[in-house]
């Protein structure tokens, strides 16, 4: 048995050690928010923070996360008000959708470490984020707007939100 904690509620599984947590998630603890793509670390769909750093959560093994804190798209915040989902919402950044939690969990954790990043540093810190229809220039924009937003709102929004809901509260398998 394996505890983690997920959006700030301690869960356990009895997952394989070395069970991708992509899958703990996803067949374990029922959070579908967090996609699957390519189960290599290479299109960033799977992207999770890990205390709070943006990771490809299809190439960790859960025994890497053992008593560490696991933030997902579903606990980013209860009620879509960080700053970059307000963003995403006002720039109206996704088109089918498939990779934007990962995209969102990597804009976050960005302005998270750097409260205002300039085009390249967005450019450097989303390059592993793939997107196949191409929304990079709405996502950019975004997150400039969501930096404007937690500028005007304090440091309110740009860390991993915690106490949020999601799935599999209390799921034991
Ligand atoms: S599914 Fe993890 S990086 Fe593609
Ligand atoms: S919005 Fe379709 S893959 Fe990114």
């Amino acid at each position: 048995m394996t505890k983690l904690t997920v959006n700030d509620r301690l869960m356990d599984t009895d997952a394989a050690p070395d069970t991708p947590v992509l899958w703990v998630l996803r067949d374990h603890l029922g959070m579908t928010g967090t996609k699957f793509g390519c189960g290599m670390a290479l299109c960033g769909a799977c992207t999770v923070h890990l205390d709070g750093a943006a990771v490809r959560s299809c190439v960790l093994p859960l025994s890497a996360v053992a008593g560490r804190e696991i933030t997902t798209i579903e606990g980013l915040s209860a009620d879509r008000s960080h700053a970059v989902q307000k963003a995403w919402l006002e720039i109206d950044v996704p088109q089918c959708g498939y990779c934007q939690s990962g995209q969102i969990m990597s804009a976050a954790a960005l302005l998270h470490r750097n409260p205002n990043p300039s085009d390249a540093e967005i450019d450097a810190a989303m390059s592993g984020n793939l997107c196949r229809c191409g929304t990079y220039a709405r996502i950019r924009k975004a997150i400039h707007r969501a930096a404007e937003l937690q500028g005007a709102g304090g440091a309110q929004g740009t860390g991993a939100v915690r106490g949020a809901g999601g799935s599999g509260e209390g799921v034991r398998k």
